[in-house]
């Protein structure tokens, strides 16, 4: 099979120093990738930028920086994955201007306008082909299944992993990770609190069964 990964932050530039970003290290998408490769898929890897080596054995890997950037490599590889998962933290904002030289302090206190990224996953789950598989992560706080229910639906997913990202033991920036992995048919598999590897593994067999 064909695996498509995304995985890491997206940075999105406010002057040519500074940056938006999030807390993502990629270990799960990493793991998800090193997991889908040892189980014999060809796996292509699109990657914010971290601190990891690439996974050995990988079909492609492409390093982006923007989610426009990563817009651009999971739609031009998407049409020839039979599965993808979205495992990406991409902003959800970006600054509605870049500035070409460093911003110089000046004001006690400035603002800056951020506009709306692409949602990738949404535009993945409109492109879907028949047989491909789409999945999705939810990062929330709070009302988790619910809301990981309503994304699985509006992206048009078949399965999303729901992650709690409210406690500092599991997701983000963390080795270890706990999901509840949801079906668009309504299975329901709760993967408790392991390292990320093994949340891979779980996530795999799931989706490719
Ligand atoms: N995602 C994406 N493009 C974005 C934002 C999110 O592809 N611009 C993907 C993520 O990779 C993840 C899923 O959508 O697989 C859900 O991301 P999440 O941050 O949980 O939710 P959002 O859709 O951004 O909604 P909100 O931040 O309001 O919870």
């Amino acid at each position: 099979m064909r695996v498509l990964l995304s995985a890491g932050p997206t940075r999105e530039a406010i002057d040519p120093v500074r940056y938006i970003s999030n807390r993502s290290s990629g270990r799960m998408g990493y793991a998800l990738a090193e997991a889908a490769i040892a189980l014999g898929h060809e796996v292509d890897l699109v990657s914010g930028p971290v601190s990891l080596p690439a996974p050995e054995g990988l079909h492609a890997f492409e390093q982006v920086v923007s989610a426009a950037e990563m817009s651009e490599a999971m739609k031009r590889l998407a049409p020839a994955a039979d599965l993808i998962v979205m495992c990406a933290a991409v902003a959800d904002y970006r600054p509605a201007n870049v500035a070409s030289s460093k911003i110089k302090k000046g004001a006690d206190s400035i603002s800056l306008e951020l506009v709306k990224t692409e949602d990738i996953l949404a535009s993945l789950g409109s492109l879907k082909k028949p047989g491909q598989t789409l999945v999705g992560f939810a990062a929330e706080t709070d009302d988790l299944l619910q809301n990981a229910t309503v994304k699985m639906m509006k992206k048009n997913l078949d399965w999303i992993a729901a992650n709690d990202v409210s406690r500092s033991d599991r997701g983000f920036d963390s080795g270890s990770n706990a999901v509840t992995l949801l079906s668009r048919d309504g299975r329901r598999l709760d993967l408790p609190l392991q390292s990320k590897r093994e949340i891979a593994n779980a996530i795999l067999s799931a989706v490719l069964a």
